[in-house]
């Protein structure tokens, strides 16, 4: 397709809620996107000492971001914030100091929680760090989901009718977005 995404989602964990988001959110995206979730959970931890040396996941990373057009992150929250993992890719791929990966790719930010408020503050303190990496964001549908019991039907689709609508609100933005900055 004409537009490659890069999808990172913010949770290692098997039955991920974040990554059942994922899986049913790029469902609505038109025919000329395609989306491919980027492997998080192998980077090593990030030490600048290794800037010069990267890891081969390190650099896999780098060029998966590098060829896509766009970024989606789907995240966790963990205690108020981005759960360590997904800091630790940004931090991984936005070195060497000069070489980000991620400078310029349009991003889009989604989270879930089972509490309340929906991983909003993971999401706002998210948003600072791709702020600073240089990373046009959209800014609005604002999207803090809250997962109940039945959030998601058998075949892993949005069972709410009304929550698809405001998805798919939110995914026509994203790729208007993305058209517009890629
Ligand atoms: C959580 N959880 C959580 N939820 C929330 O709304 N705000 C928070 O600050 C936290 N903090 C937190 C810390 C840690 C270490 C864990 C393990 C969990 C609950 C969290 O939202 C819930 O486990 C989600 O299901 C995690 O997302 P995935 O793994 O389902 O994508």
């Amino acid at each position: 397709s004409t537009y490659q995404i890069a999808v990172v989602v913010g949770s290692l964990r098997k039955d991920s809620n974040n990554r059942k988001l994922a899986h049913a959110i790029v469902k609505l995206a038109p025919a000329e996107f395609s989306f491919k979730e980027v492997e998080i959970g192998d980077l090593p931890l990030y030490n600048q000492d290794q800037d010069g040396n990267q890891a081969d996941s390190v650099k896999r990373l780098k060029s998966e971001i590098s060829a896509s057009q766009g970024v989606l992150f789907v995240t966790a929250e963990y205690n108020r914030s981005i759960p360590g993992v997904l800091k630790n890719a940004l931090d991984n791929a936005s070195r060497p100091y000069g070489q980000s990966a991620w400078a310029g790719k349009p991003a889009g930010v989604l989270g879930s929680s089972i509490g309340a408020i929906g991983s909003a503050l993971a999401q706002q303190h998210l948003r600072n760090v791709l702020a600073y990496l240089n990373m046009p964001t959209l800014g609005q549908p604002e999207a803090f989901i809250h997962i109940t019991e039945g959030f998601f039907d058998a075949s892993g689709n949005f069972a709410n009718e009304s929550t698809k609508k405001f998805l798919q609100s939110w995914m026509d933005a994203y790729v208007a977005w993305v058209k517009k900055h890629a």
